[in-house]
């Protein structure tokens, strides 16, 4: 274990079991419309979407949006600001959101507006982690796979200053890492 991580919350093997049985369900849901377009939220999303697109044995196309929102670095602001737009045109397209983590549910509330107003022929929304004690925004997400504490996580994607992508659970950061004294 790093020695920045306090513990691990969801060790590997548990995400990569949790993240097969979402990309069979995803399979089942969409293989009778023989196509789908998963949008991962950049950059938390890449080793979920990565491993999702993996585990879902069908015919698909990968995009990437991303957005930023300002604010304290553990702490989302609510304000969105969209850093990088689709390449895809979605129109009549069966959509499907990929991101790391819904905690304040802004981000994806926004993203959901955004991606309407093109037209697709569907939206849904899969998310790997959930913080329900967090919500602000009112939003249905169709896949999720963990439910968490109110803890700030790293790894598997999610960052703290970009750190900590690369590991390989979820992880607990420890305090001291993101509460230094000045
Ligand atoms: P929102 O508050 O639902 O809009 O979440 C916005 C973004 O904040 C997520 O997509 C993550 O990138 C980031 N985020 C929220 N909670 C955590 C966390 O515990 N660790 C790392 N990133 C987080
Ligand atoms: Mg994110």
């Amino acid at each position: 274990m790093h020695p920045d991580i306090d513990h691990i919350l969801i060790p590997a093997e548990q995400v990569q079991a949790k993240v097969c049985e979402m990309g069979q369900q995803i399979a089942l849901d969409y293989a009778p419309l023989g196509d789908v377009l998963f949008v991962g939220v950049l950059k938390g999303c890449i080793m979920f979407m990565v491993d999702l697109a993996r585990a879902t044995p069908m015919l698909m196309g990968l995009d990437f949006i991303a957005t930023s929102s300002y604010g304290k670095s553990t702490e989302s602001s609510g304000v969105v600001r969209m850093l990088k737009d689709l390449d895809t045109d979605i129109a009549g397209r069966h959509v499907l959101i990929v991101e790391d983590i819904i905690d304040s549910g802004l981000t994806l509330e926004y993203l959901r507006g955004h991606l309407l107003r093109r037209n697709p022929a569907s939206l849904r929304i899969c998310a790997l982690l959930n913080k329900p004690a967090r919500r602000i925004a009112n939003v249905a997400v169709d896949y999720m796979g963990f439910d968490i504490p109110n803890e700030f996580v790293v790894g598997y994607g999610l960052d703290y200053e970009e750190r900590y992508r690369n590991l390989p659970y979820i992880g607990v950061l420890k305090q001291e890492v993101y509460q230094k004294p000045y």
